[in-house]
């Protein structure tokens, strides 16, 4: 399927798997759909499992969005005690968006929908009647399942998903590769039909030796991400700075959320440090994900200044996690929301685009790892491997046998919405022009924005206030203040800093 017919599918309402080969542009369309979703009026929640690739369009992880945090059931009576804030979010919500579907365990879906259909207060219809859009590739990585907790499988074998029944919009044609060698290469590993002559190729990349300037490095292990990290700051010249992550709760509450979270415990910085953002801010000025450099400590708080590639520069300063079961805190941890980004796992690298690369897959520990590595180059001149194992060129069989069933429906659902469309008006040319047409001036402009903030430049009433001030002590963030007053994040924060003072910090 080409992209403009899954965009015209997805804007007409359906609930979509958009699936295809790392490369073909599908987290690209989920953000042509948003943007078009957006004007038209819906409200569009975006998501995605890890918390960078959910930067890439500017959301938040599907854990946080839906309340199920790191849990792996929901208790009786997990609405009843979810945050007034989230159950709004959740009861406004009309589309749902999850990118890199295929690291979300089958029963975390399910968990998804329950929590969607009660909150909705529809129990027999999936989602509670969100329109869901899922996305991914299961020849990427599958969900982890660690030893202790619950494990699960791809997102197909839910329940959730045989309710749903999604359109597959299966799309094949490649954007990101423009070198025949890679893309054969990937398409044969896809085909688990990886010839010698392919291997030869890739082998022959572990010849080169990588320019000496900063490229990104990729590891499949924690612990050599960590290393490289480490080896860089070290050669940095200048002093070194430590931040030390405060924590309170019981140890076992700690190093749970402690492993669920990218927070170093000791978060060690000098200046010229490469480092990404692991929180969104609440000001929009970095999300988790970005990248940027360290350019100075504050000279009365020692927080490292930091210049993000969007040209902004934001003094750091400590955010708090925390795990909660209902309604109570079992631990929290502050700590400045950054870590080192020299390098970084290949886990978290799934869905970007690097511009070179070099990886050590050496030590490639589940199917579908190298498949990921090897994708987010544009060409195999620009791919510097360092190490290479068997496990690093297999895919799951799983993912073989899911592909199959796809491409089949995703043929019919072709032929099907290719004649249902092929009488009436593209959706997009609609919404493109709609838009044009809507006047600007200043009082449709603020009726625009009273339909995501109907609040929008009213005055605070005392009690509202008050209301305000309470909710900001007993922890509420500014995202979930602006939902509730239905006022834009910024004239919270503004009115927090009328209350508290200009250095209020916000979490
Ligand atoms: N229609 C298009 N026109 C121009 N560039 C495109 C188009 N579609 C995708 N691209 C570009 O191709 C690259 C890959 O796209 P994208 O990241 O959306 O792929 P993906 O299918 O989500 O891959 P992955 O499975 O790795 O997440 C990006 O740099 C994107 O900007
Ligand atoms: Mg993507």
């Amino acid at each position: 399927m080409n992209q403009e017919l899954a965009l015209e599918v997805l804007l007409d309402g359906n609930s979509v798997f958009l699936t295809g080969p790392a490369g073909t542009g599908k987290t690209y369309v989920l953000t042509q759909f948003i943007k078009l979703a957006r004007s038209s009026g819906l409200h569009v929640a975006v998501t995605a499992t890890t918390g960078l690739a959910a930067s890439h369009l500017g959301g938040t992880t599907i854990h946080s969005w839906s309340g199920i945090g790191i849990g792996d059931s929901i208790y009786t009576g997990f609405v009843d005690h979810m945050s007034k804030t989230r159950r709004e979010i959740i009861e406004k919500t009309d589309v749902l968006v999850i990118d890199e579907i295929s690291m979300l365990h089958d029963y975390r879906l399910d968990m998804i929908d329950t929590v969607c259909r009660l909150v909705k207060a529809k129990p027999d219809v999936p989602f509670g009647g969100i329109q869901v859009v899922m996305s991914g590739d299961f020849f990427q990585l599958p969900p982890i399942n660690r030893g202790e907790s619950r494990q699960g499988g791809f997102v197909v074998n839910s329940q959730a998903w045989e309710e749903l029944d999604p359109v597959i919009c299966y799309l094949n044609q490649q954007f990101r590769q423009d070198d025949e060698d890679l893309r054969s290469i990937l398409e044969s590993m896809r085909g688990a039909d990886l010839r010698r002559g392919h291997v030869e190729k890739l082998l022959a990349r572990s010849e080169v030796e990588s320019p000496d300037e900063d490229i990104t490095e990729l590891y499949t292990v924690n612990i050599d991400v960590d290393k490289v990290n480490e080896r860089k700051l070290a050669q940095l010249e200048g002093d070194e700075y430590s931040y030390m992550q405060t924590e309170t709760g019981a140890k076992n509450y700690v190093e749970s959320l402690q492993r669920s979270i990218l927070a170093p415990s000791v978060l060690k910085l000098k200046q010229g440090a490469l480092v990404m953002a692991i929180r969104n801010s609440v000001e929009k000025k970095y999300v988790n994900g970005s990248l940027g450099i360290v350019k100075d400590f504050d000279y009365a708080t020692n927080f490292p200044v930091v210049e993000f590639r969007s040209g902004k520069t934001v003094t750091m300063s400590p955010e708090t996690w925390e795990l909660r079961d209902g309604d109570k805190k079992r631990a929290s941890i502050s700590q400045v929301p950054l870590r080192l980004a020299w390098a970084i796992t290949v886990h978290k690298s799934q869905g970007m685009t690097l511009d070179a690369a070099k990886m050590d897959l050496s030590k490639s520990f589940v199917e579908g790892m190298g498949y990921v590595a090897l994708s987010r180059v544009r060409n195999l001149e620009n791919l510097y491997l360092t190490g290479i194992n068997r496990m690093a060129l297999q895919i799951s069989s799983e993912a073989l046998r899911i592909d199959e069933v796809l491409r089949k429906k995703s043929a019919r659902d072709k032929t099907k919405f290719e004649g249902e469309f092929a009488n009436r008006k593209s959706k997009i040319s609609e919404i493109i022009e709609t838009a044009k047409e809507t006047p600007r001036t200043w009082q449709d402009k603020l009726e625009k924005m009273r339909e995501q903030h109907p609040n929008a430049y009213k005055s605070w009433s005392s009690g509202d206030d008050e209301d305000l001030k309470m909710m900001f002590r007993n922890g509420s963030t500014v995202g979930d203040l602006s939902k509730h007053f239905g006022r834009h994040e910024g004239s919270i924060l503004k009115r927090l800093q009328k209350h508290f003072g200009e250095d209020t910090i916000v979490l």
